[in-house]
């Protein structure tokens, strides 16, 4: 009796852990170094942003914390040099609920650092709200925020070239779609508290993220600066801090046995960052650490086009 009862677990750990193996997902390979480059990674205070600052701070990059909250954020930077055995990073603050805050991050970084190797537009928000400019918070930090800081970034970009723009989207970007009447109206891609709006709202974040990066590797074309958009995967990370506690708690068991943990989250944002070879692929849209196709209003040249314009004028870019 003892015996099965031992062969079972025996059998049932080994099954969990090729399970959970197998839900880690593919890994970033590139064994680059990153001594001398400069990499700004936003959100990265906690979740996939702040795994992925780990692994690049290894790598010997200068890691810059883009984060809202200065506690939060140098709380952070303590852990990840902690972490990587790096003392090269260092926490500024940049809230992407704000366009003043964005212009006053870009202007104190352009001010202080001399390089920018690699930008990661890794913050995000799944929770209504409005940003100081009266944006929805959705539409305002996951895409407008990051539209204008890249656009402020820029021309450092392309001094630093070769160098990479990622923006963190997600799968949910499929279900995505534009309705730029909405926006006119709303100053944002839809309104409502429920589940399935907030649902909504957010897919038209991620659908932006993906636009964007197709726009802007248009606009790069020949200046060796490359960018690409992504999705982690399922991570266990506090994203979905805004739902009710019961819901969270019920939720438990289900992700940790189908869902990454941050470390294993972060491999596709590190990917599109580091691996040799894929510029080629600028503008295209990433998973499991490889590239992937996607529908078609996700690489449609005039609605990427229209995006932008929207955003140049909503940004106060011009
Ligand atoms: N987790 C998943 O399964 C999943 C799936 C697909 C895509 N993604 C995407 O992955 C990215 C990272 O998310 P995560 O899962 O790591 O979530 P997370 O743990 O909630 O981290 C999100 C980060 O964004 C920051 N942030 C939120 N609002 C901000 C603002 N106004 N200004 C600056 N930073 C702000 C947060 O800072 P605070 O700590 O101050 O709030 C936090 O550092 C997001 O773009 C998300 O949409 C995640
Ligand atoms: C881009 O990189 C290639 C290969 O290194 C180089 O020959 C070219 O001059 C670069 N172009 C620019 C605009 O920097």
């Amino acid at each position: 009796m003892l015996e099965e009862i031992l062969l079972f677990v025996g059998i049932g750990t080994v099954v969990l852990m090729a399970f959970r193996a197998y839900v880690q997902g593919a890994r970033c390979k590139s064994k680059v170094t990153l001594h001398g480059k400069t990499v700004v990674i936003t959100g990265s205070n906690t979740g996939i942003g702040r795994a992925t600052a780990v692994d690049l701070a290894r790598r010997g990059a200068r890691v810059v914390l883009a984060c809202r909250s200065q506690v939060r954020g140098e709380v952070a930077a303590a852990l990840v040099k902690r972490e990587s055995g790096s003392q090269n990073v260092l926490f500024m603050q940049l809230d992407l609920a704000s366009l003043k805050s964005v212009r006053s991050f870009a202007e104190t970084f352009l001010r202080t650092e001399e390089r920018l190797d690699i930008l990661i537009n890794n913050a995000g928000v799944y929770m209504q709200g409005t940003t100081e400019d009266g944006h929805g918070l959705m539409f305002g930090v996951n895409h407008l925020g990051h539209f204008l800081l890249t656009n402020l970034l820029l021309d450092r970009l392309k001094q630093c070239a070769p160098s990479r723009i990622v923006t963190v989207s997600s799968v949910l970007h499929a279900y995505g779609d534009l309705d730029f009447d909405t926006l006119r109206t709303h100053k944002e891609f839809g309104v409502g508290e429920s589940l399935a709006s907030i649902f909504r709202i957010y897919s038209h974040s991620k659908l932006c993220n993906v636009l964007f990066t197709h726009e802007l590797a248009k606009k790069l074309q020949g200046t060796n600066v490359t960018c690409y958009s992504l999705h982690p995967g399922a991570v266990k990370t506090d994203l979905d801090r805004n739902m009710n506690k019961l819901t969270r708690q019920l939720l438990k068991p289900f992700t940790a046995l189908f869902f990454k943990d941050v470390e294993a989250g972060a491999q596709t944002t590190l990917y599109c960052a580091l691996q040799e070879g894929i510029e080629s692929l600028s503008g295209r849209y990433f998973s499991n650490c490889g590239v992937q196709n996607v529908k078609a209003k996700a690489r449609d040249d005039a609605l990427a086009r229209k995006l932008w314009e929207i955003s140049e004028t909503l940004s106060g870019l011009c």
